[in-house]
């Protein structure tokens, strides 16, 4: 049994957005899965609907076995979120809060506190009111909060979004310890591509509403090949069109604003730079990166060269 299985899962929102359209993803029981994409690619309807807060408009999802429009309690039952937004009450103490979440979700919270306070780094602030706590702090809080119901499967909805680099890296430590725990499934949504690298089994891509790639971050990357040549003009546009005539760049060349970049493949950087009227701001090669993978797979070059 997978954790998590969707199948075209999909939602149309009232007025007639299509934010999801036919997703089709498993995720292994102890996976940790990324779901990645621009601002309204759908990251956070799908994990409303997987964790029964948006209802989907078409297809199915199974969590830990229980299709989420049917059995909506049973599915809720084996999973935990913290959401994009928080949730946490700031009047409430950390404690309290993790309580009352225990309480409402019929799980014990005895022993559980002391381990989850000391694993999350919050055992000094726990019994401080929730508005006296720091971004990342809140953040801990709520994640603490998610893990008291003993969930099989967590959804992180950009857990790290709006906090300082030290912060952001301390909690991805955290999260990368979660997993150690037995059978703990983990869908995490981001925006930091080095985040998925480093916390992801496998990641989607997503880009309005599908799935635009599916696999481990490694051999995503892979897929742009071992070096990639970057540089300015002023039209990259007409110069990546120029590019591709001539042969010397294929379909996974993309720009960004005035930049082109270019993987090269069987091409050396000279070859491509020879095939070129113009005299480049700046040029650099590198080893693509799963941003490269990520701009080229989102960007509106998508559309030119698909
Ligand atoms: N309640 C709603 N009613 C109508 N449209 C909605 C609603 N919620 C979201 N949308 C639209 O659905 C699309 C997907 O939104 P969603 O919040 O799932 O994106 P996201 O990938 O989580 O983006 P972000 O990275 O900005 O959090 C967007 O176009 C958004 O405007
Ligand atoms: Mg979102």
């Amino acid at each position: 049994m997978h954790a998590i299985e969707a199948q075209s899962l999909t939602k149309t929102y009232t007025g007639g957005v299509d934010a999801v359209k036919g997703l089709d993803f498993e995720v292994e029981a102890g996976e940790v899965f990324g779901l990645l994409g621009p601002n309204g690619a759908g990251k956070s309807t799908t994990v409303g609907m997987l964790t029964t807060t948006i209802i989907p408009t078409g297809g199915r999802a199974l969590v830990g076995g229980y299709d989420v429009a049917e059995q909506p309690l049973l599915a809720r039952g084996v999973s935990s979120v913290v959401f994009q937004d928080p949730v946490v009450d700031r009047s409430l103490t950390g404690r309290d809060n993790i309580e009352l979440h225990a309480r409402l979700w019929g799980a014990g919270s005895q022993g559980r506190m002391q381990e989850l306070t000391d694993a999350l780094g919050l055992a000094d602030l726990i019994d401080r009111p929730v508005s006296s706590y720091s971004g990342g702090e809140r953040r801990r809080l709520e994640i603490a909060r998610a893990l008291v119901s003993e969930p099989a499967v967590l959804f992180l909805d950009e857990p790290t979004v709006g906090l300082d680099p030290r912060i952001r890296h301390e909690l991805l430590d955290v999260i990368a310890g979660l997993r150690a725990r037995q059978e703990l499934t983990i869908l995490v949504t981001t925006h930091y591509l080095d985040e998925a690298e480093r916390l992801c089994d496998r990641v989607a891509i997503v880009h309005e509403g599908s799935m635009v790639a599916l696999d481990r971050p490694q051999a995503l990357q892979a897929r742009l090949g071992s070096e990639i040549l970057e540089f300015r003009v002023d039209d990259p546009v007409a110069t990546l069109a120029a590019l591709r005539l001539k042969r010397l760049a294929s379909a996974d060349a993309f720009t960004v604003g005035a930049r082109l970049t270019v993987p090269l493949h069987e091409h050396s950087a000279a070859d491509v730079l020879a095939g070129v009227d113009v005299h480049p701001a700046e040029i650099s090669t590198r080893v693509p990166t799963l941003d490269d993978v990520y701009l080229q797979l989102t960007g509106a070059e998508l559309a030119d060269a698909a």
